[in-house]
């Protein structure tokens, strides 16, 4: 099949070189010149484990092509997939201007009289009922004699893993109210693995809403205990193993923590909480999900404000996640932004985001090419992000290399037991503090 992918971040990129993989023609359309001649000679732009083989590797096959010209993409195409950013307003609003400003250039270029049926497909994420406009769009400015037809495809990969996801899907959800666009999804879809799930536009768009929320409220949930944990001498990894082994609950992403960021939960639960506002919903409950995670990255900040001996900071982990060099709405933001404004001096180290986080600190802070150069004479360490490099350090170079031994642990990466061991001033989440 001929598709064509507007956008071409982690979602619009990774669809994009997967499609292409499986011998389809695939048009990726972008802003940027500069950017696109990049990608055309192999760059994917972003870091995301596997991507920059798969890219060259059908780039050389000839099967995918880069431009900022939809004429070039749209008239070949016959599924065009939007994904391209759905950022958050001030209010917590879905951003919907990429959306539908690339809705009515599609309609611009699509020729008059083409017989065969176009769907525009949107992966991004949009609040329900979204579709429907962009529907509108499509219908009133389309050429008269030329079919067209909507569907929502949400997204559900994640970053560090987005390849392994797109060809792993749990499920590919296909929400439209076209029996011939739905078959069309479903044949481009048909050599990934996972339950198609056909549905209406509406319920497409909230399954996606309601996957994040229930992800941050895991997370949110985690933490909650972890408060109760602390004020009482608990255990917080100890009640959730056990309280996971119910099947009914399970321990999945029930992690205490530095809490979620990133590009979707932080964005999504906003808006969620927008949308139910707009629809007359009571929405405590998610305000409480968010309202967690702010609490949790605040407890953790106090800490370290209380009990750091000095102000001289080792910084690990700066990515929203580990193997992403994504650092949207990363709890690392918020800890660098506070202690800054403390007049800690901060040395920070991560294996995929340094370039992304000089572009907003510049000399704010110090860059390290590994761990251990942060923790010179550093008074505390502190661990933002659960990379795995860091999970099996050598903790006796890192005491060795420090002027005293704090570890201020967001992740819970290491056991109370290593750390009474090693004699290290450790603070956690939910546990005790060493
Ligand atoms: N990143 C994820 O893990 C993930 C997972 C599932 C769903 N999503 C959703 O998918 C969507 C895209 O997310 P992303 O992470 O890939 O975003 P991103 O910021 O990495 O990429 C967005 C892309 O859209 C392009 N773009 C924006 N406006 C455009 C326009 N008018 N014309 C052409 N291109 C335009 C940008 O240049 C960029 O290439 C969002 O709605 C997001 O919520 C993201």
């Amino acid at each position: 099949m001929t598709i064509t992918i507007i956008g071409h971040g982690y979602v619009g990129l990774v669809t994009a070189c997967v499609f292409a993989d499986f011998g389809n023609d695939v048009w990726v359309i972008g802003r940027s010149s500069e950017k696109i001649k990049k990608l055309k000679q192999g760059d994917p732009l972003i870091y995301e484990p596997g991507l920059t083989e798969l890219l060259k590797k059908n780039l050389k096959a000839n099967r995918l092509h880069f431009t900022v010209k939809y004429k070039e993409a749209i008239a070949a195409s016959e599924i065009i997939f939007i994904a391209v950013g759905t950022p958050p307003k001030d209010n917590g609003e879905a951003d919907l201007t990429n959306v539908f400003n690339v809705a009515r250039e599609i309609t611009k270029y699509l020729p008059e009289n083409k017989k065969i049926l176009t769907v525009v497909a949107c992966k991004s994420t949009v609040p329900v009922g979204t579709n429907k406009k962009i529907e509108l769009i499509l219908k009133k400015y389309k050429p008269k004699n030329t079919p067209i037809a909507v569907a929502s495809c949400p997204e559900f990969l994640r970053e560090g893993t987005a390849i392994y996801d797109t060809l792993n899907a749990n499920r590919v959800v296909i929400g439209s109210n076209s029996k011939k666009a739905i078959d069309l999804l479903l044949k481009l879809h048909q050599p990934l693995n996972g339950k198609k799930v056909i549905t209406d536009l509406a319920s497409a768009e909230l399954i996606k809403y309601t996957s994040n929320a229930m992800l941050a409220t895991k997370i949110s949930f985690a933490n909650l205990i972890s408060f109760y944990c602390e004020k009482t001498g608990a255990d917080v990894e100890a009640v959730l193993d056990a309280v996971g082994l119910d099947k009914r609950i399970g321990r999945i992403y029930m992690n205490p923590g530095l809490g979620y960021g990133g590009s979707c939960l932080p964005k999504d639960i906003l808006a969620l909480i927008n949308t139910g506002k707009f629809l007359g919903i009571d929405t405590q409950f998610l305000e409480g999900v968010e309202k967690i995670n702010a609490q949790a990255k605040e407890n953790f900040l106090n800490k370290i404000l209380k009990y750091a001996p000095g102000k001289k900071i080792a910084l690990w982990g700066l990515s929203f996640k580990p193997e992403t060099d994504d650092i949207r709405f990363a709890p690392s933001l918020y800890l660098i932004d506070n202690l800054l404004k403390n007049g800690f001096l901060i040395s920070a180290y991560d294996p995929a985001a340094l370039d992304n986080i000089k572009k907003i600190y510049q000399r704010k802070i110090n860059y390290c090419l590994n761990p251990y150069d942060c923790l010179k004479n550093a008074d505390a360490l502190i661990i933002a992000t659960e990379w795995n490099e860091f999970k099996q350090v050598d903790l006796a170079r890192v005491k060795q290399l420090m002027k005293h031994p704090y570890i201020f642990d967001g992740r819970n990466i290491f056991s109370l037991d290593t750390m009474k061991k090693f004699k290290f001033k450790y603070y956690s989440y939910g546990r005790q503090s060493l």
